[in-house]
């Protein structure tokens, strides 16, 4: 296992960004920037032997600063949306950015994904750490959160959340890659099973209305592998609502999640602890350049955004978000990738 360190870029604000770099024995490589701590590129053998980028990013820093979508950032500190940027905690109203309508998504105007964390290696990991002050976005409490990422002689990412507040408060952390197993191009020949009989039910703002249903007879049946876009322009509502998939789904427990290019022959295992998976399709991802000036858009990658069900705080008997004072958070996701 070999991890470095080395400077990547500054900010438009003069702050330095790190890249931090895992490489395994068996060619599989992650590349980390401390910019939102940010997957920037994961590398693996694809069935030829030849390796492939399969995460959507950029190359430059100015890149990452000035694009919207999020592409491979950490998330937080409620990733997803909170319905009318508001919620109640021990009797007291909170209100938040709204930056997606009324509404409040991935942390607000600046979210995670927007500041430089602190970075350190470990023996195969690399380790991004920053303190969220009370009051961010209109959080309470100050929110002390780790990221670590870690790659195994076993080719699996996995990434483990912590975080301790100083009063209560509400977190909800992911990571936002957007995966291209085939390494470019559009990701709907890519096959996708999910250990899911359940998804939560959205608006017309991509916002949970509290409702689960069912996915039997639906697009939304994953629980047999099938191609993403085999059913993603069928005619129901709760796709054209969200302009494809862009939903929760409620995990049953089993991997939460395979994904499979039959291009590349790479597949990807999804394992965690929490109890549901965004599945996004890109589907806001307008037009443009990414790494070595290959352009990706729409429906070329798609995110498995492992988390706590969206809008917790408005639903009542979702999973809470609630994170009291001095309690430990901790939370692991492993993307574990082999060929066949
Ligand atoms: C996803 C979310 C989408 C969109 C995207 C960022 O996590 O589900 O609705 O907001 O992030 O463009």
């Amino acid at each position: 296992m070999a991890v470095t360190i080395a400077p990547f870029g500054r900010t438009a604000a003069g702050e330095e960004v790190l890249a931090g770099r895992i490489e395994n024995a068996a060619g599989m490589a992650v590349t980390v920037l401390s910019y939102g701590a940010t997957v920037q590129s994961i590398q693996v053998p694809d069935r030829t032997g030849g390796l492939r980028d399969v995460a959507l990013g950029y190359d430059t820093l100015a890149e990452y600063e000035a694009n919207d979508g999020y592409l491979g950032a950490t998330v937080g500190r409620v990733g997803n949306r909170i319905g009318g940027a508001r919620f109640w905690l021990n009797g007291q109203e909170y209100p938040l950015a709204k930056n997606d309508g009324e509404n409040h998504l991935h942390g607000g105007v600046r979210g995670f994904d927007k500041y430089v964390w602190d970075m350190a290696a470990g023996a195969d990991s690399l380790i991004c750490s920053r303190v969220s002050p009370d009051g961010e976005e209109g959080y309470p409490g100050a929110l002390t959160v780790t990221v670590t990422f870690t790659v195994t002689a076993d080719s699996a990412l996995v990434i483990d959340y912590a975080a301790r507040s100083d009063r209560d408060t509400v977190v909800n952390l992911t990571n936002h890659t957007y995966f291209n197993l085939s390494g470019g191009g559009s990701a709907l020949d890519h096959e996708l099973r999910l250990s899911a009989r359940r998804f939560c039910e959205n608006d017309g703002g991509c916002l949970p209305t509290g409702r689960l249903l069912d996915v039997t007879g639906t697009a939304f049946d994953f629980r047999e592998s099938k191609p993403l876009g085999r059913d993603i322009g069928a005619a129901e509502e709760q796709l054209r609502l969200a302009g494809g998939y862009d939903h929760c789904f409620a995990l049953e427990g089993g991997p939460a999640a395979v994904l499979y290019s039959p291009a590349s022959g790479i597949e990807m295992t999804v394992e965690t602890d929490m109890p549901g998976v965004q599945v996004y399709t890109a589907n806001f991802l307008t037009p443009r350049p990414g790494k070595g000036g290959a352009v990706m858009g729409q429906r070329d990658a798609v995110c498995l955004e492992t988390q706590l069900f969206p809008n917790a705080m408005n639903c009542w008997g979702f999973p809470s978000p609630v994170l009291r004072a001095g309690k430990p958070l901790s939370s692991r996701t492993a993307y574990r990738f082999a060929v066949r």
